[in-house]
């Protein structure tokens, strides 16, 4: 088969990798309880003085005179507070992500929050763009609890939830490397075409190289079936590598490794690719049936004898 036909095979499962460890979005809030739910505050817009305004009728006889002192408490706002439609009251602005009111009339869907703006995201073609809330500013930040915030909004939005910690330095936390999305372990036939990777967050920037356990030399070294492929991202801050093993040989099986290293230190993690020859394989792929087949068997006989 010629090189370039199992390159494009092969790159085909980079792309499938990349894009299931897309999931990583929100890897630096996941530990904060989202407090106000989204569709909440929808159906809390949903009021049909609200949809009055948009016909013009802002100070519409719905909104009266403003008693600020019959206004209700507002607390638990992660993005500040603004005032609601008719000028008076104060209420929560709304997060990064969240839909919003083009404009500074509040008619909706609400206002964006401290730090924020609404937008229409020019990238978001087919479906119908709805304008969001996004961050004017979008430089990470370290802050005192050692986590690094992709934005002030963030942080904010933690402060909340914290108001003890406090901006440490601009630019994300110094740290070694973070292995977001580790190698997996692989099976698979010789001849086949096998690729790992590797996904580091780490700032200063990392290095990530490949190793193969009881080997001293750095992959690819001279060996023409193995190649590594690095770039950045997926997200800023972040480092992706791939392995890949053309035509597998029985003596490729092993552990490899993935070290990442930058001047804080370094960490690594390890992956075992399994070669069998074809029949072993197909003997490994049936033993592997039979045993799901066993185990939804065993699970039907078992609810027979219960009852
Ligand atoms: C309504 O408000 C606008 C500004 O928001 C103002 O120009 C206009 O005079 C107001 N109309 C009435 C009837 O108060
Ligand atoms: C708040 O943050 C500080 C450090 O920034 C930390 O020591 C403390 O444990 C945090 N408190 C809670 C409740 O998480
Ligand atoms: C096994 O090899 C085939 C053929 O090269 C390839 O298409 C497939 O993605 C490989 N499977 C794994 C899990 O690496
Ligand atoms: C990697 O870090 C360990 C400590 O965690 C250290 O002993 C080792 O020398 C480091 N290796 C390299 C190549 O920097
Ligand atoms: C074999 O079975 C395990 C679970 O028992 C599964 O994770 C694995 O993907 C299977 N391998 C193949 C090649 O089907």
């Amino acid at each position: 088969m010629p090189w370039e036909i199992i390159v494009s095979l092969c790159s085909i499962m980079v792309l499938l990798n990349m894009s299931s460890s897309d999931s990583f979005l929100n890897r630096f809030d996941d530990d904060i309880d989202q407090i106000s739910n989204p569709l909440d505050e929808i159906i809390d817009h949903f009021d049909y003085d609200k949809l009055e305004d948009e016909h013009g009728d802002r100070n519409g006889t719905h909104c009266g005179e403003c008693s600020p002192e019959l206004c209700p408490v507002v607390q638990g706002c992660r993005a500040g507070l603004i005032l609601d439609n008719c000028g008076c009251c104060q209420e929560c602005g709304n997060l990064e992500g969240q839909t919003c009111d083009l404009g500074d009339t509040n008619v909706f869907y609400g206002l964006c929050g401290m730090d924020l703006e609404c937008k229409i995201d020019d990238l978001d073609v087919g479906e119908v763009a709805e304008p969001q809330c996004v961050c004017t500013s979008q430089d990470a930040l370290c802050g005192s609890d050692g986590k690094t915030y992709m934005n002030i909004c963030k942080f904010k939005e933690a402060t909340f939830s914290n108001s003890s910690i406090k901006i440490k330095s601009n630019g994300p936390c110094k740290t070694v490397p973070i292995i977001k999305v580790p190698p997996q372990n692989l099976v698979n036939v010789t001849g086949s075409c096998v690729v790992f990777l590797c996904e580091v967050f780490a700032f200063p920037m990392a290095l990530i190289e490949w190793k193969k356990d009881g080997k001293d030399i750095i992959l690819p070294g001279d060996d023409p079936h193995i190649s590594v492929q690095s770039r950045g991202g997926p997200l800023k801050f972040e480092l992706s590598s791939w392995l890949q093993i053309e035509e597998a040989d029985l003596a490729d099986a092993g552990t490899y490794r993935c070290v990442a290293r930058n001047e804080l230190g370094n960490i690594s993690a390890t992956a075992v690719l399994g070669v069998l020859g074809p029949e072993e394989m197909s003997v490994y792929l049936m033993e592997n049936m039979t045993e799901m087949l066993e185990y939804g068997h065993s699970e039907r006989e078992y609810d027979e004898d219960y009852y």
